[in-house]
């Protein structure tokens, strides 16, 4: 992250490294707000309308009103990813934090208080599809978060502390299970494959709803692949031919090696080449300016 570069802060936009909140923001103290990760390819912003869509939901279920329109955060955004254009790589990476303000310290909610409204951007590395066809390795742990994981929360101690599990045992995701079922990773959405059949668990209140996810799911069905939202037990995760990860930084990771166990051949599977073809032409439009409000 370049601390020159310039973030959106209540209204201003200014240097990062000159952005200040106060101590006693809620974000700090409690970990009350909510947040999204939204990439921009060539200045366009990638699913908007859907990511904002979360947002509010994220925003309604911790009660907290949402600070702007859906146009205002688009020109927010917009100017936010002009002012960090670097031209030697267009794309970038867009985090916005909304917290429920600066009062004292109290679970109760402050009574009209302003949010605190936040929005940084850096660049987003391109996507190395030879790279990332190799595949990665991920463990499976206990899922220990609280029931609300639908939610967007800044509130991500359980996450971090889940992904550091993963990475102390040389993974790099941690898959998660809870009661014998698969939800999802600690910073990614799950898919398997089975007998050519793409599978992802449901959308519930166990799982983040991935943006990354749901066209995943849009772009295979719409390109005749079949791919069913259903509940993925452990035992079938380890029997599975293809596992995959997917997020809006990270796009769609191959699994290829799980709790030391190589996943199909140990590298990407068949089904991986065919929608990873399908979802670089969908960036690729994209960047050229193309409606793809719908895939
Ligand atoms: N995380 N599940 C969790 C727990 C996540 O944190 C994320 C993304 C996803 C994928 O959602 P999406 O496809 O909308 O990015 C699923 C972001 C990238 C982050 O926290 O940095």
């Amino acid at each position: 992250m370049s601390s020159s570069s310039i973030c959106y802060l209540n209204g201003d936009y200014l240097p990062l490294e000159q952005a200040k909140v106060s101590v006693l923001d809620r974000g700090f103290i409690f970990g009350d707000g909510v947040y999204e990760v939204i990439p921009a390819y060539g200045g366009h912003l990638f699913r908007l309308q859907q990511h904002l869509q979360r947002l509010d939901n994220s925003l309604k279920a911790i009660k907290l009103t949402n600070p702007l329109s859906d146009i205002q955060w688009q020109d927010v955004l917009q100017i936010l990813i002009r002012k960090n254009q670097d031209h030697a790589n267009a794309d970038q990476s867009v985090y916005l934090q909304i917290t429920r303000g600066v009062a004292p310290r109290d679970h109760a909610f402050p009574e009209d208080t302003p949010a605190t409204v936040f929005a940084m951007s850096h660049p987003l590395a391109a996507a190395d599809i030879k790279k990332i066809q190799a595949g990665i390795t991920a463990i499976t742990l206990d899922d220990i978060r609280w029931r609300y994981c639908h939610i967007k929360t800044i509130a991500l101690l359980p996450n971090i502390l889940l992904k550091r599990e993963a990475v102390e045992k040389h993974a790099s995701e941690a898959i998660l299970v809870r009661e014998g079922q698969v939800t999802e990773g600690a910073v990614s959405n799950l898919f398997i494959v089975r007998d050519g059949v793409i599978k992802t668990p449901p959308k519930s209140e166990q799982l983040l709803p991935g943006i990354t996810r749901d066209l995943v799911v849009e772009l295979a069905q719409k390109n005749g692949l079949v791919c069913e939202e259903t509940p993925i037990s452990e035992t079938e995760l380890f029997s599975a031919d293809e596992i995959w990860l997917s997020s809006s930084t990270k796009e769609i990771l191959p699994v290829t090696c799980l709790n030391e166990k190589t996943i199909g051949e140990g590298t990407a599977g068949p089904l991986w080449h065919k929608i990873i073809k399908i979802y670089q032409a969908y960036k690729r439009a994209l960047r050229a300016g193309a409606e793809t409000g719908a895939a």
